[in-house]
């Protein structure tokens, strides 16, 4: 198993701690549900897709009967899909809480790093999937 692979399954199962916690804290206390936007993302973009993301990197190119196309733009995946999610929900937490102070372009910013981070996921599956098998 790919180094950045078995990260995604790590990494997903934290996200998965986390957003659990958060999702208590926002049952216990109603004012942390301006936080509702953390928790889901933390769940869909963390702990699901990150989750789909290791499986699918280790399993789907094997079903196909061949290796992935780039490992190396996997392994880059695996960490802008990290900075893109802590970066875009931390400035997001802080636009919530902070009262007055902006952290909107920020959240963007990472959000936008999130973005690549599909893209590059999608490319590299679909030219390791899609090109016929020479024979
Ligand atoms: C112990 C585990 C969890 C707790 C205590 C919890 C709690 C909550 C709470 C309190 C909300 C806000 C509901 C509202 O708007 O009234 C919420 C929303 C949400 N949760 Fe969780 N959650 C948990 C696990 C999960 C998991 C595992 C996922 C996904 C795989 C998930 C996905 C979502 C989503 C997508 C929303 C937004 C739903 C919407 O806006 O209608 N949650 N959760
Ligand atoms: C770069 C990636 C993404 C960005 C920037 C993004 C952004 C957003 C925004 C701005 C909202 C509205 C939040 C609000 O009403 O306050 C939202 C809601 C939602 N998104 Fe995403 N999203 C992304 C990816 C995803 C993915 C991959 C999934 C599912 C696999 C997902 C599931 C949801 C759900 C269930 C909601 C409604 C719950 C909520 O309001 O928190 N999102 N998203």
């Amino acid at each position: 198993m790919d180094r950045f692979v078995k990260n995604f399954i790590i990494v997903s199962i934290v996200y998965l701690g986390i957003s659990s916690l958060l999702g208590v804290f926002m049952l216990w206390n109603q004012s942390l549900m301006s936080l509702k936007f953390v928790h889901s993302h933390l769940n869909m973009l963390g702990w699901v897709s990150m989750m789909i993301y290791g499986v699918g990197y280790h399993i789907l190119p094997r079903f196909a009967g061949r290796a992935l196309k780039y490992p190396k733009m996997g392994e880059v995946q695996f960490w802008t899909a990290n900075i893109g999610l802590v970066g875009m929900l931390t400035f997001y937490t802080l636009d919530a809480v902070s009262h007055g102070q902006s952290f909107t372009v920020m959240t963007v910013i990472f959000g936008a790093v999130e973005v690549l981070s599909i893209s590059l996921f999608f490319y590299n599956m679909l030219a390791t999937l899609l090109p016929k098998p020479a024979n």
